[in-house]
């Protein structure tokens, strides 16, 4: 049976009283599944794959986001990465912790880059990891294989 919303078949299980599960495909408008919601683990990177290209899917305390897998700095392994937030700007003696669930670490030197746009926290570094679109569809989880490209600035 072919779910025409997802163009997917549903599975042995479903056929079996497991509704709504789906096998791992493609829908129609090029998102791919990825998982279900209740697969990801809070702040643990879950290694994937769209378009062929690996990537990494982790829900937090701010949403799911779907990053690259390598660091546009000297290519270390983004899905190993932690999630936090991070410290901004603050006055002397004064500590301010912020963008709790918003911003991964890259385990190799500790650059950090925020989950929505793939921008390095602070300027730190020009470049910037691959983020995708991620949609949650009911309890699945899926993903686009275009990257999503940051908005130029304009000069003000
Ligand atoms: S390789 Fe990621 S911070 Fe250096």
């Amino acid at each position: 049976m072919t779910s025409e919303r997802l163009g997917s078949t549903v599975t042995a299980d479903a056929a079996a009283g497991a509704p709504g599960a789906v096998t791992p495909g493609v829908a129609d408008d090029g998102f791919e599944y990825i998982c279900e919601l209740d697969e990801l683990v809070p702040n643990k990177i879950r290694r994937s794959a769209v378009g062929g290209r690996e990537i990494g899917v982790v829900r937090t305390v701010a949403g799911v986001f779907a990053i690259g897998s390598s660091c546009p700095h000297q290519g270390g392994p983004m899905c190993d990465g932690a999630i936090k937030g991070t410290m901004e700007p603050s006055d002397r003696n004064e500590y301010v912790f912020a963008q709790e669930g918003e911003v991964v670490t890259c385990p190799w030197h500790g650059y950090e880059f925020e989950l929505k746009t793939g921008a390095s926290v602070g300027g730190a570094i020009l470049g910037r990891i691959g983020v995708y679109q991620v949609d949650v569809r009911g309890t699945a989880v899926f993903c686009s294989s275009k990257r999503i490209r940051p908005q130029r600035r304009r000069a003000e």
